[in-house]
C-alpha cells in the first residue's frame, strides 16, 4: 500500500424494530460504491455486543476519493429503497487514518 487509507464509518442508530427492514435495504443496496474511484472496502456490521449501533465501513484511497463519491453516486444510491421513513433513527460519521495493517501470512506448501 503507498500512501495510507482513510476509513469512514457511518455509525447507524436503529430501532430494535426497524433492523429487519435496515438489513433488507442494504441487501438491495444499489451496488454502486464498488465502482467508485478510491473505494476499497465496504462491510455492514451488525452489533452483537457493546453497542446497539450498526456501522457502515467503508475504507478508502484518500479523503478525495471519498468526497467524490459522497458528493456524487452517494446520493443516488441513498435515495432508492427508503420510500417511507428512514430505517436509522440517526447516523454519525467518523473518520480515521488507517496506521497499521496486517492479513494473515499465506500458507507454505
Ligand atoms: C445520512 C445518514 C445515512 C443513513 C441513514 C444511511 C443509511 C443507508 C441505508 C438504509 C442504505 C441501504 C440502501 C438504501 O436504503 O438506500 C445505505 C447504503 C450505503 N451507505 Fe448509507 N446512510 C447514510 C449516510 C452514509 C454515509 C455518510 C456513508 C459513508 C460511509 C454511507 C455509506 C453507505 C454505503 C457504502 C452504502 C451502500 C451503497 C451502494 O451499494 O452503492 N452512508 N445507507
Amino acid at each position: 500500500m503507498d500512501g495510507m487509507s482513510i476509513v469512514k464509518i457511518n455509525a447507524l442508530t436503529v430501532p430494535s424494530d426497524q433492523r429487519e427492514t435496515l438489513e433488507q435495504r442494504f441487501s438491495s443496496r444499489a451496488g454502486v460504491v464498488e465502482s467508485s474511484d478510491g473505494f476499497e472496502w465496504f462491510e455492514l456490521l451488525r452489533p452483537l455486543e457493546g453497542t446497539d449501533r450498526y456501522l457502515v465501513y467503508t475504507r478508502w484511497r484518500d479523503e478525495e476519493s471519498y468526497r467524490a463519491w459522497l458528493e456524487g453516486p452517494m446520493k443516488a444510491a441513498h435515495q432508492g429503497s427508503g420510500g417511507g421513513r428512514p430505517a436509522a433513527g440517526g447516523s454519525e460519521v467518523w473518520t480515521f487514518e488507517v496506521v497499521q495493517q496486517a492479513a494473515p501470512k499465506p500458507k507454505e506448501g
